[in-house]
């Protein structure tokens, strides 16, 4: 196998290159007509999941040339170097070990010659009977209620997984307590969701790997002094406030009792840890049982990635087409539309997953990259994305290639509710690819009796290029182990990219600064607040003068 440190000048990038002069003209709607069987060729069903790569600007060939490109980057040795616990987070000298969180296996996993399953397994008995004692009601708060609502207090990976996988599994939460995230910094978010809560039935899950984070910390004092003001005894904590962290000592300065303390561990990354302890929330509200189904989906998932052969292989296909536009046809964007309510928060989710892990210029040698990396997600779910965006994504001037992801079974049967969805749905792949000819267009207008002058003028309004891309993953329905194994595939999917672009898809450098200047700011802020003379020059003139501005009027 040819090895080169940069992947723009690996073979299989040069072939690449090449064939992509000609495939840049391809048209969908030709590969489709010349090929009866194209839905068959380029599908593939895991289990209860269809992954339709069909609708793409791909050929065999083309297929063949990426999977050289995943050989070359060396994947095998990757994903199993991964699997197997090595150090491949090296700027933080962290092993990456999520699949090890969701493997409810008997075989270990060694960090250091320690197996990391007996601690996941433990943490795992803990929450297995803390979520029992909270949902059965026997765990009772400080006055002897029981707790109605949870408080999940996070935010980064310690809120939007939690969050995304709650409300989509919102149908299996019926019998449980009732769920809030506050994430925010902003005090609106805190005194909004706790306005209408009765502290003695209110549990907060204290969650942060770091247990540093300011704005956790900071809505988490707030909570406690919430609580604190309406229960008036600092025994009360003990009762309504548990943590879920890496940071012992964090946990116990805080004043929660270590016994109510849910432990993760360092090889576990922020945005890859809803399957350990900060899945906490998510368990006391769809109870355990469904917890361990999430689990067993994205350890399905995983067990798929290691063996499926890479051209049968969900999260490889879906990385190398998003690395054909992203580095080939130069398409920045991908968006991310889930035909399902209860995936409102998916492409939030995603965004975190897929930009904080490849959102980077340096490959692992630390030299700039030549290439592009990480796309941009962005996302909604249908149909209400078709009401804002998709203008620009069926005619706009850029093209972003799509996932729609859709369910056969709905939670909620309502009329004729899901087929119209679901019509939706295969609706806008089909236009995006199919689009619409000008002499169509024109035929159509002389058939409503239109003037040949109106029918000029509207044409090329009226008119779709189509040959817009899309992938459609299609689940029977949106179960804890189907939602489980989607999750795994994009996590997947977002490491084989980083492994061909030779980026550290684990660490998170580039949202340091912001957080430096932030806390010097802070200082200045209340100095200035305060009627302290402030030296505000190191600022350029803009920040300086918002900052004056910022005190200036707060003083009216
Ligand atoms: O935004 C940076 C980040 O470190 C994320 O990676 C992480 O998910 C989030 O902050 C929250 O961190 P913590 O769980 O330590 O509070």
């Amino acid at each position: 196998m040819t090895r080169t440190s940069d992947p723009s000048r690996s073979p299989a990038w040069r072939a690449l290159a090449t064939h992509h002069k000609n495939a840049r003209s391809l048209k969908m709607n030709d590969l489709f007509d010349s090929d009866p069987r194209r839905f068959s060729r380029f599908s593939l069903r895991w289990r209860e999941i269809l992954f339709d790569y069909s609708k793409n600007r791909i050929t065999h060939e083309t297929l063949r040339l990426l999977l050289r490109l995943a050989e070359e980057a060396g994947l095998r040795e990757s994903i199993d170097a991964m699997m197997r616990g090595d150090r491949i987070n090296w700027t933080e000298d962290r092993a990456v070990l999520h699949t090890a969180l969701r493997n409810r296996g008997k075989r270990g996993v060694r960090i250091d010659g320690a197996d990391v399953m007996v601690d996941v397994h433990a943490v795992l008995d803990k929450m297995h009977s803390f979520s029992k004692r909270i949902r059965s009601g026997r765990w009772r708060g400080h006055t002897g209620k029981k707790i109605r609502t949870i408080v999940n207090i996070g935010i980064g990976g310690s809120d939007l997984g939690p969050l995304m996988i709650s409300e989509a599994l919102s149908p299996y939460a019926k019998t449980g307590p009732a769920l809030r995230f506050v994430s925010n910094i902003d005090g609106s978010d805190f005194i909004e969701k706790s306005r209408d809560l009765d502290p003695e039935e209110t549990l907060f899950v204290v969650s942060s790997k770091t247990f540093t984070t300011q704005e956790t910390m900071t809505n988490a004092h707030s909570a406690r002094s919430w609580l604190l003001r309406k229960l008036r005894s600092k025994e009360a904590i003990k009762r309504h406030f548990v943590a879920v962290s890496t940071n012992r000592e964090g946990v116990e300065a805080f004043g929660i009792d270590p016994m109510n303390m849910f432990e993760f561990w360092d090889w576990v990354g922020g945005r890859y840890s809803s399957w350990s302890a900060i899945g906490l929330s998510v368990c006391l509200g769809i109870g355990f049982d469904h917890f361990v189904d999430l689990l067993a989906g994205a350890h399905g998932m995983d067990t798929h990635f290691r063996r499926a052969s890479f051209e049968k292989n969900i999260p490889v296909l879906m990385a190398l087409i998003g690395i054909w536009y992203n580095n080939f046809f130069g398409f920045e964007t991908q968006a991310i539309l889930p035909y399902d309510q209860y995936l409102h928060r998916f492409a939030a989710f995603l965004q975190q997953a897929d930009m904080e892990s490849n959102g980077k210029s340096v490959d692992r040698d630390g030299r700039r990259v030549r290439y592009q990396t990480g796309p941009i997600i962005f996302g909604e779910p249908g149909t209400n994305g078709q009401h804002a965006f998709y203008q620009l994504i069926h005619q706009g001037t850029k093209i972003i290639p799509c996932d729609f992801i859709g369910c056969i079974k709905t939670h909620n049967k309502l009329g004729d509710h899901h087929e119209k969805l679901m019509a939706n749905f295969f609706a806008q792949p089909e236009a995006l690819m199919r689009g619409r000819s000008a002499a169509r267009v024109e035929a159509e207008m002389r058939t409503e009796g239109m003037s040949e002058a109106r029918i000029d003028a509207l044409t090329p309004h009226k008119t779709f290029e189509g040959n817009r891309p899309s992938n459609t993953v299609l689940l029977d329905r949106l179960s804890p182990f189907n939602l489980g194994a989607l999750i795994a595939a994009y996590e997947h999917k977002v490491f084989v990219q980083g492994v061909v672009w030779r980026v550290n898809s684990f660490d998170q450098w580039g949202v340091e600064l912001g957080k430096v200047l932030a806390k010097r700011i802070l200082r200045e802020e209340k100095q200035l607040l305060s009627g302290e003379k402030v030296d505000l020059s190191h600022h350029d003139s803009s920040t300086a003068g918002l900052i004056r501005q910022f005190v200036k009027r707060n003083y009216r």
